[in-house]
């Protein structure tokens, strides 16, 4: 690790000059409306040979934590700063909309909470979070617990199925596993529906699938085509994807309907006394539909599952990847992550007594969202003219951002940022566990674990916003308790039963990204039985 005292210094004497440079091509492309803001201007093959947010990485090392990039007509702001993503995210958050994302997001999540508009937000947002209490959440530790056990008995019969001998191992694609893993668990957690993707395969996990696939070629696809009039019945991928729409919509407005139907005033009860561990059905429609009586909206309630189906489901197959990529290449910090496991867990079911034990597995899972973001980038549009603080270099506050502006706050960056973290690019689920000062960096509080008291995982508030894996402010995840407790409950119990390395050298898995980092081509492991 090189993230020393010289090294900071060095690049960031190397970014001064590169942004006086800058600053006469910025006044000229701009007009001078964003002041004297730094601007990349990075050869477009930069963002094509791979994924946006790694040349958006070099960009921040040359240009600063707060530029502009500039690519044919259009420009972003890419900011990498702390002090200025606490700003947008959550001081002067509703200047903010979600912009691109919500161009993108809103024919597939409708006025689900991602994409929604201001005035229905603050409606949903007020019925939603409330639905993933604390009790909710403890009685989810059920289905984390039943959908991990299925993944590992499957895992288990194949192995038993494999020839003879004391070296028996599988080789699997643990990506995909993980995938249908979270797949099954956002179903049942959120609406109560098995899909059952560990062990077969269906229409609507397909048409799942099919959807999350669009979504991702939406959101790296640069001329929105399927905006044209026609384009849906016209271009075949367009009329497959306005296929898969419908056997999901069918399927949910199947299960609201059902769920409006079966409502019971014992189950309002039980809800109400927040008795989650003795209903049947603890799902958040559940919730949703006896809470709110058999009034409200069904397309605005189809709307808020589809979203939280798309925003729960791949990013926390994610990070379940990412975690066994980095611990495989650390064969003793699997170690110390199986010895952990093997004392909480013992032979016994896992419970939440048993994750509060767990500390240094949870440690990997929020290590592992440092150093894979998911989303890697958040993408806000201003709705009306801003002016931004200064950031990491206290003389760059001021920057005007004018009404329209296209920003993008990159999490990865700031996770990987050299002056916020020592060894920005290792793996080391330790650092959350040491109080950092802030160092004469104006206007950021430091890292201290004691600023949360009683949270599980680290979060935005003990970094002071340097730490963002759900994102901050208003907008900030609502299932972020629940993806962290199921990520923490899944790594366990696979790590109790199985020996995992990857099958080939970690260079040969290639990072692809839409929503999220992920695999080119599967992470493709060996697993024995312990
Ligand atoms: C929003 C990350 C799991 C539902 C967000 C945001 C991030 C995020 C970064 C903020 C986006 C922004 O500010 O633009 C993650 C990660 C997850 C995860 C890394 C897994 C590890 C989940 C789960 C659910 C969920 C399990 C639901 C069950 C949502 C919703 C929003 C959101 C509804 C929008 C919140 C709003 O705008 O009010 N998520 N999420 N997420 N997430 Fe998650």
């Amino acid at each position: 690790c090189q993230s020393t005292s010289t090294s900071k210094s060095e690049s960031k004497a190397k970014r001064n000059f590169l942004d006086n440079a800058s600053n006469l091509l910025t006044n000229l492309l701009s007009g001078g409306t964003m002041g004297s803001m730094p601007v990349a201007e990075g050869a477009v093959s930069d963002l094509f040979d791979k994924p946006l947010f790694f040349s958006l990485y070099d960009y921040f090392l040359e240009h600063g934590s707060v530029y502009k990039l500039a690519f044919g007509p259009k420009a972003f702001v890419v900011v990498s700063d702390p002090i200025v993503a606490r700003h947008i995210l959550r001081e002067n958050a509703f200047s903010y909309d979600k912009g691109v994302l919500a161009d993108i997001l809103e024919p597939i999540m409708g006025k689900g909470l991602i994409p929604a508009d201001l005035d229905t937000w603050k409606q949903r947002r007020r019925v939603i979070a409330p639905g993933f209490h604390a009790l909710y959440l403890e009685a989810m530790m059920k289905v984390f617990t039943d959908c991990s056990e299925r993944t590992v008995s499957k895992f288990e019969n194949l192995l038993e199925e494999t020839g003879s001998g004391e070296e028996k191992s599988i080789e699997l694609d643990l990506e995909a596993e993980f995938s249908s893993l979270a797949l099954d668990i956002i179903g049942l957690g959120v609406f109560n529906y098995d899909f059952g993707s560990v062990t077969e395969e269906s229409p609507v996990i397909k048409a799942v699938y099919g959807t999350l696939f669009e979504a991702e070629h939406r959101s790296t696809f640069y001329i929105p085509y399927w905006k044209f009039p026609l384009a849906r019945w016209i271009v075949p991928r367009q009329r497959k994807f306005q296929g898969d729409l419908k056997v999901i919509n069918d399927c949910l407005d199947g299960l609201i309907k059902n769920a409006k139907e079966t409502r019971q005033e014992t189950d309002v009860e039980k809800l109400q006394q927040r008795d989650y561990l003795n209903l049947k059905d603890a799902s958040l429609l559940r919730f949703f539909v006896d809470m709110r009586g058999t009034d409200v909206d069904d397309s605005q309630l189809r709307d808020d599952l589809m979203t939280m189906l798309i925003a729960g489901h791949e990013t926390t197959a994610a990070v379940l990847t990412w975690s066994v990529f980095l611990l495989a290449q650390n064969p003793s910090k699997m170690r110390k992550a199986q010895e952990e496991v093997d004392s909480a867990l013992g032979e016994g079911k896992m419970t939440f007594e048993c994750l509060k034990n767990l500390g240094y597995i949870r440690l990997i899972i929020v290590e592992a969202l440092r150093l894979f973001p998911q989303p890697p980038l958040l993408i806000r549009r201003a709705l009306k003219s801003d002016v931004l603080p200064g950031g990491y270099n206290g003389d760059k506050a001021g920057y005007e951002i004018p009404t329209g502006t296209d920003i993008f706050v990159s999490v990865y960056n700031l996770h990987r940022s050299p002056y916020f973290w020592d060894c920005p690019n290792e793996f080391e689920p330790e650092r959350f566990l040491v109080q950092r000062h802030n160092e004469g960096i104006e206007g950021w509080a430091g890292f201290d674990p004691s600023r949360s008291p009683g949270a599980l995982y680290p979060n935005e508030i003990i970094s002071d916003f340097a730490f963002l894996p759900f994102g901050g402010g208003p907008r900030k995840c609502v299932g972020d308790q629940f993806a962290l407790m199921e990520s923490t409950v899944a790594l366990a119990m696979l790590l109790h039963k199985f020996d995992v390395e990857l099958k080939g050298p970690p260079e040969s898995v290639e990072l692809v990204t839409g929503a999220t980092i992920h695999t080119k081509s599967g992470l493709w492991c060996r697993l024995r039985k312990r």
